[in-house]
């Protein structure tokens, strides 16, 4: 019987190292373990034989089940890794796979439209020493609205229609309407005189058509220092539009209402896309609205904590998708915002 165990715990040890998955193992397992295995048939026998015999076989036999045990466990961790690691070598990356795509179908990335003319606007205006802030999109009333002089009961809080969050421990949050939240924050975080822009998408639950987008993009900028005059505004919205068209465009400048700004403007550009003879961008008018601006309304330097009695300044809040648009002749803001390959493709060599 014990010349039979060992015979038996030898041929395992052999068929175990040899074994390929898991199931093999499971029945090697119940071969030599199983009911008509020489071990079994040992246990069983116990009763039957002599004191001395259990002394010999049941400490051998107890020592063969825990070495099996032993065995089983290692080999089935073995079998675990070997089959990670042949699937991980079976799914290698090639990192030359991609190049290889893209020269082949003439595939490269390009930038976007809007970062392009985005990065060109940065770059004039830190040229006339502006700092380019970012803020949240996800705003409270009081940087979308308070603190832009327009309190809750007034109708301006109409103009945009605005996508608000469930109201939670009495606080209501907003996806911001406009980049004027960044003139808030700016201003509360530094000392008069400063200027800056503060380009970044904006969120208005309006219905689309070829000039309107529900997420677009906007650039705000703010000048804030002693005796600015609207002749300031002028020459850096004229400034903006030559460095950005690079020839003679024609604008219009007419009042334009924002509880922000007093007085307020419109900022007009006559459609590209038509010459002014009327299309779906312009609705049929010529125009454009492209760059509302003013000069920053005394109640809100106060909010931001500047003296109005001793600085004043300029704002301006460009719409950053019509100004692209009027620049590649892009008949639809929807385009832009489509992430269709064959037209972001037309921008490769910007
Ligand atoms: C504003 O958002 C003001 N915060 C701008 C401002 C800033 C005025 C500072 C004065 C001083 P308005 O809602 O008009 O204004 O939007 C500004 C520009 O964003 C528009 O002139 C237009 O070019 C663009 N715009 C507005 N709505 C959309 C839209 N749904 N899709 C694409 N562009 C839009």
């Amino acid at each position: 019987m014990i010349e039979k165990m060992k015979e038996q715990f030898e041929e395992f040890k052999i068929k175990i190292a040899a074994s390929v998955d898991e199931s093999e193992v499971l029945n090697l397992k119940g071969q030599v373990m199983g009911k008509d295995s020489a071990i079994s048939q040992a246990m069983k026998s116990m009763k039957d034989i002599s004191i001395e015999e259990k002394k010999v076989i049941g400490p051998l036999a107890n020592q063969i089940k825990q070495d099996i045990f032993n065995l089983i466990q290692a080999r089935l961790e073995e079998l675990e890794w070997k089959k990670i690691n042949d699937k991980l070598s079976k799914n290698k990356m090639d990192i030359s796979y991609l190049d290889s795509i893209s020269t082949n179908q003439n595939r490269i990335g390009s930038y976007h439209p809007v970062n392009i003319v985005q990065d060109r606007i940065e770059d004039i205006f830190l040229s006339m020493g502006f700092e380019v802030l970012d803020g949240p999109h996800i705003e409270d009333e009081f940087h979308n609205f308070e603190a832009l002089n327009i309190p809750a009961d007034h109708p301006a809080r109409d103009m945009q229609d605005t996508f608000w969050f469930k109201e939670k421990n009495g606080e209501k949050r907003l996806l911001r309407t406009h980049t004027s939240t960044i003139q808030v924050r700016g201003m509360m975080e530094r000392e008069a005189p400063f200027r800056f822009i503060a380009p970044g998408k904006v969120f208005r639950c309006e219905r689309t058509d070829a000039s309107h987008e529900m997420v677009f993009h906007q650039l705000e900028g703010m000048y804030v220092d002693k005796n600015v005059t609207v002749g300031n505004l002028i020459y850096f919205m004229k400034t903006l539009l030559s460095e950005i068209f690079e020839k003679a465009v024609d604008v219009r400048l007419r009042p334009g209402f924002f509880p922000f700004v007093e007085p307020g403007f419109e900022l007009d550009i006559k459609c590209l896309i038509c010459s002014g003879k009327g299309c779906s961008v312009c609705k049929q008018v010529g125009w454009v609205e492209l760059l509302p601006c003013g000069m920053v309304h005394p109640n809100v330097l106060k909010a931001g904590g500047v003296d109005p009695e001793e600085y004043n300044g300029f704002a301006f809040g460009l719409g950053l998708d019509r100004l692209v648009m009027m620049k590649y002749g892009i008949d639809d803001v929807r385009h832009i915002h489509g992430a269709d390959l064959r037209f972001l493709e037309q921008f490769i060599n910007q």
